[in-house]
């Protein structure tokens, strides 16, 4: 996979990613920890190299797919995004997404997000894609609303963030109303 929307692109994870995202995560932290429960003070080196490294085991189970958000023009660590949560036999699945703070404000989250929902309709059968915010992350539900997905309603002390309990906004999108804007493709290898 090598796809480009606005200079991002995505692609699964691999071992050499483990500093990235460290890096990105320690740079981050307030922004991650106040949107994604992981994200709490004590998650270090050790955290994010096990999750980076669990990432292949995951994908050949079937049970979460992961992607780094990549700058393409400077092959930068830029973020990350999944597709977890999978209901099968409904053909459901949830997504998520965070981008590095010293990267936010470009189009990455829209980019990376708009990519792995069309990975999971074009390459996982999926049918519908899930996106549940904090009611107060505008920021997320804006980028969720630039995909296509729709509001559906307010899930009641849905998340527990920072320690606290909050509503949340859940959005779905069907594959017909993926919002995908001029794709690029270039060979692999090219900046
Ligand atoms: C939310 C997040 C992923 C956005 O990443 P990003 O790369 O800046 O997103 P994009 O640049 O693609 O788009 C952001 C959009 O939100 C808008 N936005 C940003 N802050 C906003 C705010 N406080 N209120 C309303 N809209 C806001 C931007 O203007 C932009 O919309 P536009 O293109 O119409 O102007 C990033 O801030 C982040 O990682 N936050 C912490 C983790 C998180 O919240 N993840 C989502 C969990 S559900």
């Amino acid at each position: 996979m090598n796809q480009y929307v606005k200079d991002f692109t995505i692609r699964p994870f691999g071992p050499e990613d483990i500093n990235g995202h460290l890096a990105a995560v320690a740079a981050s932290r307030p922004q991650l920890a106040a949107a994604l429960s992981w994200a709490s003070p004590a998650y270090g080196p050790n955290e994010s190299a096990a999750w980076v490294m669990s990432r292949t085991a995951a994908w050949a189970q079937a049970s979460e797919y992961s992607f780094v958000v990549e700058h393409a023009p400077t092959r930068t660590f830029a973020g990350s995004c999944s597709i977890n949560r999978i209901d099968w036999p409904h053909q459901v699945g949830n997504l998520t997404y965070w981008i590095d703070s010293r990267w936010t404000g470009r189009g990455a989250a829209t980019a990376g997000a708009m990519l792995a929902a069309r990975f999971a309709f074009a390459n996982l059968g999926l049918r519908r894609v899930e996106i549940l915010a904090a009611e107060d992350n505008a920021a997320s539900i804006r980028v969720a609303e630039k995909l296509g997905a729709v509001r559906e309603g307010v899930l009641r002390q849905r998340l527990r963030l920072g320690g606290a309990r909050k509503d949340a906004v859940l959005l779905s999108i069907l594959p017909r109303e993926l919002n995908e804007p001029a794709v690029e493709r270039r060979p692999m290898g090219t900046a």
